[in-house]
């Protein structure tokens, strides 16, 4: 459904635009319908550079982003880009600044409403609402005509997800959704993607934090300077880790059947077996992602970062 290929994108950066920053490079990424894939990477790595392209916010520099074989940077006009927001929407980090303020937060709603159902009758839209904050168990009597600083982040977070399922949408860009929340509020709005996953929505869930990444997802692409270093079944990437950055990232999340003993023992282990998967002897690296397992795809160890 989603297929990104070869994609990359360079910043240019500096006070002239003379310097140039490798954001994104040669990205490769399938989102099918009902699954959802994490894209989990440090600060920097590329993952909202990535989720930016799969909105046609930004254009990428090399690479193509095709959804149901449209390729997304060539949706020119109005009408075409709108049909595209029909069915693929972006939720991101921080939930307050898609609000205004000024304006109560069902305002979202109204904007969706003239954009895409200028025809729809009152009885209909409230239906529609309706049906939609039930999907993300909000109640309406809670959030319907309050302003969003009446509202909690997770509230916020849940109608904007609301706002996005008002148009019968296949792909969820979620950004860092739920970073700002606190704990419990986390879990409810995984449970609420794990709900839409169920429907068929497919999910590009991107996140820093690979423990929320592994409660979801199906699949588990790593991100490291704009760069894909490992990828897979969700359990092979935690399970089987091949990549000395995957170890390190997983190292580093605390898990409860683990010590942090064992975790620098493990750690210490794969950097004894040593070598790039890869590379097999040869060196300057920079080789294509080798399958170390069926789906499974490790790039070099040593990619020039
Ligand atoms: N508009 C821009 N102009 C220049 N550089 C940019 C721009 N947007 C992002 N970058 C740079 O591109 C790199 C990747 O940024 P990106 O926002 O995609 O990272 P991220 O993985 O989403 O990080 P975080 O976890 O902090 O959100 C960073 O080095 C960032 O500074
Ligand atoms: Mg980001």
């Amino acid at each position: 459904m989603l297929k990104l290929r070869g994609l990359a994108k360079v910043y240019r950066v500096g006070s002239f635009g003379g310097g140039r920053l490798h954001a994104v490079r040669d990205v490769d990424l399938t989102v099918h319908p009902g699954q959802v894939v994490s894209l989990v990477g440090e600060s920097g790595s590329g993952k909202s550079t990535i989720g930016r392209m799969v909105l046609g916010l930004i254009p990428p520099t090399a690479g193509t982003v095709a959804f149901a074989g449209a390729d997304v940077a060539r949706l020119r006009g109005h009408r075409r880009r709108k049909d595209y927001y029909r069915e693929v929407q972006g939720v991101f980090q921080d939930p307050f600044s898609c609000f205004n303020p000024v304006f109560t937060a069902d305002r979202v709603f109204a904007l969706i409403r003239a954009e895409y159902f200028p025809r729809a009758t009152d009885t209909e839209w409230r239906r529609r609402i309706a049906g939609s904050l039930d999907t993300v168990r909000l109640d309406p009597a809670q959030v319907l005509g309050k302003y969003p600083h009446q509202l909690s982040g997770g509230q916020l977070q849940r109608l904007l997800i609301a706002r996005a399922l008002l148009l019968d949408i296949r792909l969820l860009v979620a950004d860092e959704i739920i970073s700002m929340l606190d704990a419990s509020t986390r879990i409810d709005v995984l449970n609420l993607l794990g709900d839409l996953k169920a429907r068929g929505l497919g999910i590009l869930f991107i996140t820093h934090d690979l423990s929320l990444g592994n409660y979801i997802s199906d699949t588990t692409v790593i991100l490291r300077r704009g760069r894909i270093v490992e990828s897979g079944a969700t359990t092979a990437v935690f399970d089987h880790p091949v990549h000395p950055y995957t170890r390190r990232l997983l190292a580093s999340v605390p898990r409860l059947h683990r010590t942090w003993a064992q975790a620098d023992a493990d750690l210490a282990a794969g950097g004894v077996d040593g070598g790039c998967v890869g590379c097999a002897g040869r060196s300057g690296g920079g080789h294509p992602p080798v399958e170390v397992a069926v789906g499974h795809l490790v790039g070099c160890f040593d990619d020039g970062a």
